[in-house]
């Protein structure tokens, strides 16, 4: 994520992310599954604006970026108490003892029901901010305790723009990588539910080991990567949704390096040599397929806080 501090507001833009690796390494008594994923950020970012308030409401305006919503079957969004942003807040209330309002002004591109992490992004930032405005100075450490209990997705947001995951998803070790890639991910015209595409899922006696496409990733191999793509939820998904075998066959027939679904999906990427040739699959995909498309790429591995206060 990328923070903005002003005098009197926080900008935060909260970026999406892809598995390139996913594998279910089992089924937990607590309902979850056990897993093991790479995440990387892309530049695709929601936009927040976080105004301390003189009141101890914690009020939300959401709106789509009128890019979106003029492309896609977008989603309602929710603004109140079930927004993952309204939770956050919250809970790091309540965890603080903060007795302080906050007002949110968030301006989507994320997909939702997409495998992007949007949400999950989303309610990252509002940590960070609400840490910041507060003055409550808690570490990421601490703030990440808070994220593992709103969702699996959080913590990870809250470290970094590469990272393997583990446990249900919140046990986090970031990457530093140099890697870079040029990616374009179609969102169907239909979302997916994280929870329904879990209890699809087979577990394997077997399970792909994440190393080769780490080895890959250290040694600065990139255009091996495309071979070690692997996502567990994708057959999971695939009979939920027809949209899935759809953009596989799709992207089949487009000369990309590797392909896959994101997350739990319904969102599918391809991985691109070049931002000419990402431009050119995106307008392809677009002729082909109903839906939104866009061409974008991977965020620099190191984790980079940017700070200002003009105005
Ligand atoms: O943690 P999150 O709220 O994102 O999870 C949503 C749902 O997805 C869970 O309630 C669970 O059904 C499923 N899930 C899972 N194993 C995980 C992560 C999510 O079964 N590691």
């Amino acid at each position: 994520m990328y923070v903005l501090r002003r005098r009197t507001r926080i900008e935060i833009w909260a970026p999406a992310k892809l598995n390139l690796f996913l594998e279910v390494l089992g089924r937990r008594a607590d309902g979850f599954h056990e897993m093991e994923t790479l995440m990387a950020s892309i530049s695709l970012f929601d936009h927040l604006t976080f105004t301390a308030s003189e009141h101890s409401d914690l009020q939300l305006s959401c709106r789509w970026a009128t890019r979106v919503s003029n492309s896609a079957d977008v989603e309602t969004l929710p603004t109140g108490q079930d927004n993952l942003v309204i939770r956050a807040l919250d809970a790091l209330r309540q965890a603080s003892g903060a007795q302080a309002g906050l007002s949110v002004q968030l301006v989507k591109r994320i997909p939702t029901a997409a495998g992007l992490g949007g949400g999950s992004s989303d309610a990252a930032a509002a940590l960070v901010a609400a840490n910041l405005i507060w003055n409550l100075n808690w570490s990421t450490e601490r703030l990440s305790e808070i994220a593992a209990t709103l969702g699996s997705d959080i913590p990870y947001f809250l470290w970094g723009h590469a990272a393997v995951c583990r446990g249900r998803g919140e046990i986090i070790d970031p990457l530093t990588t140099s890697w870079r890639q040029h990616l374009v991910v179609i969102r169907p015209p239909e979302g997916l539910s994280t929870p329904t595409v879990f209890r699809q899922v087979e577990i394997s006696p077997t399970p792909n080991r994440i190393e080769p496409m780490l080895a890959c990733l250290r040694g600065r191999r990139d255009r091996e990567i495309a071979s070690h793509l692997f996502n567990r939820l994708q057959s999971a998904a695939a009979r939920v949704s027809p949209w899935i075998e759809r953009l596989q066959s799709e992207f089949d027939r487009l000369d990309v390096q590797g392909h896959q679904m994101s997350g739990s999906g319904s969102s599918y990427f391809g991985l691109c040599h070049s931002a000419r040739h990402a431009n050119r699959v995106s307008k392809l995909l677009q002729s082909r397929c109903p839906g939104y498309v866009f061409p974008t790429r991977t965020l620099p591995g190191v984790f980079e806080r940017c700070t200002g206060s003009n105005n």
